[in-house]
């Protein structure tokens, strides 16, 4: 059973939307319409209401409401138009901005306005995003014209609903693992107000924690000093500075992946003073002492079987050597190289662009939303756990 938002908007075919309702709510979903103005000209509300055996229901934003299927039946070249802009001017328009599932459109209009170019460009806006068109079909229009315009049968629209809804979601290899992932900087203290830091922002790992709990792994996010917010649904340990992020990635050494993508301080300063330290006229000289490198002691206890990932983030041409060199040295599975002397990439951007190194090659991922960036990794974790 599905909740299922139906959309009608006015045409004459907002009689056999009614049939629709019938077919839906005796497949066992929960139907909810939605009628613009221009339907009620046609059939008032009330009919599809009481076909769907529900009322308007007394919430304030019952179409805002988590839908799994928006169904538009019958579709105007009108309400067409304003899905492809983004219009939000009336509920319906407003629910389907809300609505994050599947859409099924049934266009219904004279021939000459469905082939019209605006109405054909439109419609191919709408697919491109994934909107299922059911019809339109030929036969006689309302206008006494035969043509292509009319309305899908309710049947068919009914089954390309149950067809949408049987697909099953992508099987993720993720589901149920142990995934730890680092993100931020680490900021090694110099005395109590003052400290050494780097500029990772934390967006990369974050997106990468995001990405892993979306297929459904229990994530541990180490976060060090990020400056967005940590997705919801994921353990967040605090891990300031590079002793905390050791301590912590080590007592869960044993994930079944673990994506370092935090930038670790690779030295911190020796003896950090408790109190404040003064202003003097002297230079202050400060001496640092390497810390630990984390991923290299993960690769160097690591489990067989388990995923480990490492970043690179260099400068350069010379660096994808460099991050190669890297992935043997630290018996990491998959090393991210990103070239971070670049602007538009990398630190604090929003977007990322990387090559990701493994035993079986490299794979180039063009510029995107670092969202996108993070779905290419896993993809790549997946390839690993797949060969497990
Ligand atoms: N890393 C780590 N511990 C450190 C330093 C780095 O675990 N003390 C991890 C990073 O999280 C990253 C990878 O090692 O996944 C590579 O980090 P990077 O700073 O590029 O390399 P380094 O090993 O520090 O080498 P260098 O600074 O010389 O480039």
């Amino acid at each position: 059973m599905a909740r299922i938002l139906l959309g009608v908007t006015g045409g004459i075919a907002a009689y056999k939307a009614c049939t629709l309702v019938r077919l839906l709510v005796r497949a066992g979903h929960d139907v909810y319409p939605v009628v613009t103005a221009a339907a009620e000209r046609f059939v008032t509300a009330e009919t599809y209401f009481a076909l769907a055996r529900t009322s308007p229901s007394a919430g304030a934003y019952p179409h805002l409401e988590r839908a799994d299927l928006l169904v538009v039946a019958p579709l105007t070249a009108n309400t067409l138009a304003r899905l492809a802009h983004g219009l939000a001017d009336d509920v319906l328009t407003e629910a389907a901005l809300a609505h994050t599932g599947p859409v099924v459109a049934a266009p219904a209009m004279n021939v000459r306005m469905w082939e019209h170019p605006a109405t054909q460009e439109n419609a191919a806006v709408l697919r491109a995003r994934g909107v299922v068109f059911v019809g339109p079909v030929e036969g006689d229009l309302a206008e006494g014209e035969v043509g292509v315009g009319r309305m899908a049968e309710p049947e068919a629209i009914a089954a390309a609903v149950e067809e949408i809804l049987s697909r099953e979601p992508e099987p993720s290899l993720l589901r149920g693992r142990r995934v730890v992932v680092s993100a931020g900087g680490t900021r090694e203290p110099l005395d109590a107000v003052r400290f050494l830091g780097n500029r990772s922002s934390g967006r990369m790992g974050v997106a990468l924690a995001e990405e892993a709990r979306r297929r459904g792994a229990e994530v541990t996010l180490l976060a060090a000093n990020l400056a967005v917010a940590p997705p919801v649904g994921i353990a967040v340990v605090d891990t300031p500075a590079a002793a905390d992020l050791e301590r912590e990635a080590l007592a869960r050494a044993d994930a079944d992946v673990i994506v370092m993508a935090a930038a670790v301080a690779d030295y911190r300063p020796g003896e950090p003073l408790d109190a404040k330290r003064p202003k003097e006229r002297a230079p202050w000289t400060l001496e640092l002492e390497p810390t630990s490198d984390v991923l290299g002691a993960l690769g160097a206890g690591r489990r067989p079987d388990q995923v480990l990932v490492g970043f690179a983030a260099e400068i350069g041409e010379r660096g994808l050597e460099r991050a190669r060199e890297k992935r043997l040295a630290k018996s990491a599975d998959l090393v991210v190289f990103n070239d971070v002397s670049r602007a538009d990439i990398g630190f604090d951007a929003s977007d990322n662009e990387v090559v990701v190194l493994s035993e079986a090659g490299e794979r180039h991922v063009g510029k995107a939303p670092k969202r996108e960036i993070a779905a290419a990794v896993l993809d790549e974790v997946e390839r690993l756990l797949s060969e497990r």
